[in-house]
């Protein structure tokens, strides 16, 4: 199984653009040297706009939840461990284990490639191509008008409605 990051894993985004279109990233290091760590300081007291002005809702959670405070470049497990960014699903898998059974066994988020795994790999997005992991919650949502179908009534069109 081949697990995709998004290209941006781990890197602020400037907001302009390259050559090619795609968007141009800063990498934690540029700023956080991991020879030189600073301890963590506490949850809203960083002005954010370091970091293209984040805002953290995910439960409770602050940065050294999932940061390494000591190397930013690497995502912090519960046990104190680290791991490299494109490591990403361990982090998640540690308070969402349902989830990851249901992504490991193909029952959640999808994947392309090959069926018959000796003819190819099977490729999957990763966790935060879909979630966002500082704000993970699926905003509200209006309502909206079901799509046209032409063999059924119009909303809003009596006349079809008789036919
Ligand atoms: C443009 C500079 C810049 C970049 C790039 C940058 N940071 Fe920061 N970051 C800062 C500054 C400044 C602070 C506040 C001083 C400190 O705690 O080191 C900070 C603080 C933090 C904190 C502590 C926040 C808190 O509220 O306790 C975390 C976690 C963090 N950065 C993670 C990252 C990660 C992960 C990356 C890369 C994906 C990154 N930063 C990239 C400038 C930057
Ligand atoms: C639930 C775990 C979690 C928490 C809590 C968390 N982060 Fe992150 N953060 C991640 C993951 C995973 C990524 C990489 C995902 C990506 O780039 O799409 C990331 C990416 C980043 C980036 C790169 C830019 C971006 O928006 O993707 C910065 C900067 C950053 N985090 C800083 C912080 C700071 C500062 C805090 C606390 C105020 C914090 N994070 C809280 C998991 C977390
Ligand atoms: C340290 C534990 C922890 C980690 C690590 C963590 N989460 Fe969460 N997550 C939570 C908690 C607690 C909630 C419930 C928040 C609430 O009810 O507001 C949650 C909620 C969610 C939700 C549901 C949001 C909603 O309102 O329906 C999603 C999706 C999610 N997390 C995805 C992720 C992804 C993706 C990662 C990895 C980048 C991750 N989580 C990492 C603890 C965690
Ligand atoms: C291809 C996109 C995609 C990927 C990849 C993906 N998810 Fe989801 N996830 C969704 C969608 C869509 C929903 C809402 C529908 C549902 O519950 O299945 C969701 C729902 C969730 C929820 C909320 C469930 C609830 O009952 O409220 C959590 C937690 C979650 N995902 C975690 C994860 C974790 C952890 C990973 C990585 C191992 C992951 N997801 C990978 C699309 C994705």
């Amino acid at each position: 199984m081949i697990v995709r990051n998004p290209p941006s894993l781990g890197t602020v985004d400037t907001g302009l653009r390259d050559a090619m279109g795609a968007s141009v990233g800063v990498s934690c290091e540029t700023c956080h040297d991991p020879a030189h760590p600073d301890a963590l300081a506490r949850k809203g007291e960083v002005p954010q706009d370091f970091h293209g002005g984040i805002s953290v809702a995910h439960g409770e959670l602050g940065c050294a939840s999932c940061h390494a405070p000591e190397d930013r470049t690497r995502l912090r497990l519960a046990d104190g461990t680290t791991v490299p960014m494109r490591e990403v699903l361990q982090l998640c898998g540690q308070c969402h284990g349902p989830k990851l059974r249901d992504f490991s066994k193909g029952s959640h988020g999808g994947g392309r490639g090959f069926w018959d795994r000796s003819r190819g790999p099977w490729v999957r997005d990763s966790c935060v191509a879909c979630h966002a992991a500082h704000a993970p919650a699926y905003p509200l949502v209006m309502p909206a008008p079901p799509p046209n179908d032409r063999f059924l009534p119009r909303a809003g069109h009596e006349e079809l409605a008789h036919d």
